[in-house]
């Protein structure tokens, strides 16, 4: 699979603190890559310096022959990259429509314009009905789901969700979970950090593990399953057995 995105060697402290260290790894184009471990581990840290928020202490992101580190988010976005965040942004005062819409504005100054690619995202996520409800007034399943659809406004080629399951009941992890796959289906790649195994691992190509900043493991998902390491620092024995059994 030819790469997209390559991280090399990305190191981020926040004064002693390691929270990344010298990761390294591929994202691949229509590629879902899970990305995951223990609380602190690094995840949001990682989001933070691919996407701009942060600017690593060392290391290189690589994205169509040029390295994103340095880039301003917005710069970042605009090449093609999006993301949400594990706490929601949805902007409370304004509309589920027009939430989207600030989305679509990364690539048009036109209302109607804008409009029209909101009026398909919202299609695609499932939204439409409540492209009236304001912001404030959403479930945090719906939240979530404006999140991705705001993202999504912007175009990306691809698309980093942090947890955006977390908090969902059955029917909406799968709901997400369809819209992962159709949106690799349209040619996305996607980078998803998710503590949520039974999520994350049937939709993942490759799965990369954290622990304590550091890549411990990286495969698919049946080798990270049964790899002795993630399960003795994050899996436990409990998704382990399950996964043996099914
Ligand atoms: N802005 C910051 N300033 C100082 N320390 C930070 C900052 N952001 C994160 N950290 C620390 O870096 C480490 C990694 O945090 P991070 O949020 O990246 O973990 P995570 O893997 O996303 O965890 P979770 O699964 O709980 O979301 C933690 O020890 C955290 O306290
Ligand atoms: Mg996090």
């Amino acid at each position: 699979m030819k790469p997209l995105i390559e991280i090399h060697n990305l190191t981020m402290k926040f004064g002693s603190l390691v929270a990344n260290e010298d990761v390294s790894f591929t994202i691949g184009e229509n590629e879902i890559v899970g990305l995951i471990g223990p609380n602190g581990a690094g995840k949001t840290t990682l989001f933070n310096c691919i996407t701009g928020f942060y600017k690593p202490y060392a290391g290189h992101v690589m994205y169509g022959g040029r390295d994103l580190v340095g880039l301003a988010p917005y710069q970042i976005c605009r090449l093609g990259i999006a993301r949400t965040f594990q706490i929601v942004k949805t902007l409370n005062e304004m509309t589920v429509e027009e939430n989207v819409m600030t989305g679509a504005f990364l690539h048009t100054a036109n209302r109607k314009k804008a409009q029209q690619i909101a009026a398909e995202i919202l299609d695609a996520t499932g939204l439409t009905p409540k492209k009236n409800v304001l912001g404030a007034n959403l479930t945090i399943a719906d939240r979530k789901r404006v999140e991705i659809a705001r993202a999504l406004a912007t175009a990306p080629r691809v698309l980093m969700l942090d947890e955006c399951m977390a908090g969902l009941n059955q029917t909406e992890i799968k709901d997400v979970m369809a819209l992962c796959l159709q949106l690799k289906a349209k040619g996305l790649s996607l980078l998803i950090v998710e503590h949520i195994m039974e999520a994350i691992m049937p939709i993942s190509d490759k799965v990369v593990v954290l622990n304590a900043g550091r890549k411990i493991a990286e495969g698919k998902p049946e080798q990270i399953v049964n790899n002795e390491q993630v399960i003795q620092a994050y899996l436990g024995e409990r998704y382990h057995a399950k996964s043996k059994k099914s």
